[in-house]
């Protein structure tokens, strides 16, 4: 078994989309392990998309993350990383396929619902990150 962070992105929660994304999740058979609903700080944002610093749309990317409340999830379940980011689908929401949370959802490349962590070390790095006490 494995977890992984998932965030619902601000413009997730703005749009209602807290209880889709947890009940597609849950039926696909991973299990919510934490939940919170928080506004991250710049410092928490820019640690967390770290790897973009150097990005033209770092500021932006910051700016979004931390505009309002997002939904931080820690899911458990064999190969967990994989799943979720199948279950959200690609980048650009417009390349995503349909039946996926980016391909359903969304439309733009930054405003796209969710994150889900990307490898066994993104995920040990986020899950410390904004659940420290976790065990
Ligand atoms: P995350 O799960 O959020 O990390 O998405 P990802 O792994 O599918 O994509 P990536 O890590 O490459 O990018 C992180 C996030 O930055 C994306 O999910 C978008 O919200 C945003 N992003 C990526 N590319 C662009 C871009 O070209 N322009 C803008 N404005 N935002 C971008
Ligand atoms: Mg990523």
């Amino acid at each position: 078994t494995e977890r992984t962070l998932v965030l619902v992105k601000p413009d997730g929660v703005a749009r209602g989309l807290v209880g889709e994304v947890i009940t597609r999740l849950e039926r696909k058979g991973l299990r919510l392990v934490a939940a919170e609903l928080r506004t991250l700080t710049r410092e928490v944002a820019e640690t967390h998309y770290a790897e973009h610093s150097e990005r033209p749309f770092f500021a932006d990317l910051v700016e979004f993350i931390t505009g309002g409340p997002l939904v931080a999830l820690v899911v458990e379940g064999p190969r967990a990383i994989e799943a979720f980011r199948a279950l959200a689908g690609a980048t650009d929401p417009v390349k995503a396929a349909p039946g996926t949370i980016r391909g359903d959802f969304a439309l733009e490349v930054q405003n796209n619902i969710v994150h889900g962590s990307d490898s066994p070390e993104s995920a040990a790095r986020e899950v410390k990150l904004f659940f420290p006490d976790l065990g």
